[in-house]
């Protein structure tokens, strides 16, 4: 438990991020692929969803190597997605609509066709040589040392002209930038600005705890733990090219940018354990706001592990610190594909009930599922790579499906990836119909969180339960939730044995038992979330 230390709390302590993957939210041009103005045209369906802010990934000028996570111009707007002008009205009709803005920056590497790249690879003695992470083979040839690119094969890439090795954490296609270099910082930090100048609310920063890496470039460790169905990145602990001490002066540099501005906000893309993600917030708070916090993204869906781990990481939030939740995102495996579609709706009664920010993906909402890409339509390089393993994140990244129409309101023309064969069920037009649907769920669920204190701003206690319950008590002044969460398909008996609990239900998966009273033992359906206001 922790107290509410917020005296007045922020947009961003209160409110509901959504992300939105551009390619795949709204085609407005007719070329199968979402854009800017897409976006706009579904703002009153965000707005009537209920959330708070938009988080869009990545809009900027890109060859797409990795699906514009590969930026040639951070300042300007891929021609795919629309114009500046689009981008201006864009954030206009968000602001207007009492939203907020989040951008993907993307800090750690550029496209290798970002001018800054060009001119360092141009030449050993150009000044931008610097810029990035170059380093001569050893005297066998070899690279520097054993870094690994995430995306599968070495970390390093020869570059014959110049006769060194960059490194790059992603594809050869993404070069690393080397923020120990001061004009480095400045360049990125004036990026921000520009954005922050325009009047965006936040960034979400791409891959955070990979920014700096080890001065001496030493070694990483071989992983113990490595199985063959593993990404190969996966063989070495990346002791020495991530989460390096020196990350956090530089987190504190660009979080100074942001305080130069009003309610300006940072989340970290960070995928570290518990003790190690905490320290993201920075000494005295001075890092990012929102260091993602990705458990229920990674941890087994079980109630007993589910349930410490939340202890865990509430009891490890610095004084100060905001919490946050994640359930999806485009490099994951959508909540309903990973835990069913009955469990995601409890999924989505424990992300938005829990203490902290929360983060929801795209479809989400529709209980859409991870649509299966054949392997001649596979796009994304992660699953191209290593076709062996089942690394393609594309099926969690197809088109939103908005109604029954050819191409589910998505486009009028075939979409950059396949719509699911079920999209003329599973679609917002046809859920906004069903009561019991799950579109019409994540709604009242969210204007629950949106109205009540206690869900958004109030104290999280712990409350022990066996078996395969998750449960815990939201308080704020004198209202107090229980929330019981059955992570199993199986009915199961909530036996309180240490207080007695009386309430009202007032929401629930099964809508049926909404405004019956309970107390002391309740019993609970498989696949079961309630919420009961206490006496
Ligand atoms: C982050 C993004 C992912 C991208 C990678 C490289 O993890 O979320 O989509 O491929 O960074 O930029």
């Amino acid at each position: 438990m922790k107290d509410t230390q917020q005296e007045k709390p922020l947009w961003w302590h209160k409110g509901i991020i959504y992300q939105i993957y551009p390619r795949s939210f709204q085609d407005s041009n007719h070329d199968g692929i979402g854009d800017l103005n897409g976006i706009i045209q579904r703002l009153d369906y965000l707005q009537w969803l209920g959330v708070s802010a938009v988080w869009i990934s990545p809009i900027y000028p890109s060859p797409m190597a990795d699906y514009g996570y590969d930026i040639a111009d951070y300042c300007a707007i891929h021609p795919l997605f629309g114009t500046m002008d689009d981008f201006d009205r864009l954030l206009e009709e968000i602001h207007r609509r009492d939203m907020k803005l989040i951008l993907d920056l993307v800090p750690n590497h550029t496209s290798s066709e970002h001018p800054w790249f060009l001119e360092s690879r141009s030449s050993k003695d150009n000044p931008k040589r610097d810029w990035y992470i170059w380093k001569d083979a050893k005297e066998d040839g070899s690279e520097p040392n054993n870094w690994l690119s995430v995306f599968g094969g070495s970390g390093w890439e020869w570059d014959e002209d110049t006769q060194q090795y960059y490194y790059h954490a992603f594809l050869k296609e993404q070069p690393d930038l080397n923020w120990r270099n001061p004009e480095v910082q400045e360049a990125m930090f004036d990026v921000m600005r520009f954005w922050l100048d325009k009047g965006v609310d936040g960034f979400r920063v791409d891959v955070m705890w990979h920014m700096v890496k080890d001065e001496e470039l030493r070694d990483n460790p071989p992983n113990p733990e490595y199985q063959e169905h593993m990404a190969t990145y996966e063989k070495l602990v990346p002791a020495y090219s991530t989460d390096q001490p020196e990350i956090h002066d530089i987190v504190a540099k660009m979080r100074q940018v942001l305080d130069a501005y009003d309610e300006r906000m940072m989340i970290g893309e960070i995928y570290l354990p518990v003790h190690r993600l905490v320290t993201y917030y920075g000494s005295d708070n001075n890092g990012a706001h929102l260091p993602f916090n990705f458990m229920l993204v990674n941890q087994d869906w079980n109630a007993r592990t589910l349930s410490l781990h939340i202890d865990e990481y509430e009891g490890a939030i610095p004084p100060g610190g905001w919490p946050n939740w994640v359930i999806g995102n485009h490099d994951q495996p959508r909540i309903t594909s990973r835990v069913g579609y009955s469990q995601a709706k409890v999924a989505a009664m424990l992300l938005l009930t829990l203490r902290g920010t929360p983060t929801m993906y795209y479809g989400d909402e529709i209980g859409m599922r991870d649509v299966p890409i054949p392997p001649e339509e596979v796009q994304d390089p992660q699953g191209l790579n290593m076709p062996d393993k089942d690394l393609s994140r594309d099926p969690a990244r197809t088109p939103m499906q908005w109604d029954t129409s050819e191409f589910s309101g998505f486009s009028d023309t075939k979409p950059w990836l396949r719509l699911p064969d079920n999209f003329r069920r599973v679609n917002v037009e046809v859920q906004k119909e069903d009561e019991y649907g799950m579109l019409s769920y994540y709604r009242r669920l969210i204007r629950m969180r949106q109205e009540e204190p206690a869900l958004h701003i109030g104290d999280y206690v712990p409350v022990i339960t066996k078996g395969s319950l998750l449960t815990f008590i939201r308080k704020h002044e004198d209202r107090q939730y229980l929330v019981l969460l059955n992570l199993s398909h199986r009915p199961s008996l909530f036996r309180p044995e240490h207080a007695n609990y009386t309430g009202t239900i007032v929401l629930a998966t099964d809508p049926e038992r909404e405004g019956a009273r309970v107390e002391q033992n309740i019993s609970m359906s498989g696949d079961e979330g309630i919420l009961i206001l206490l006496d």
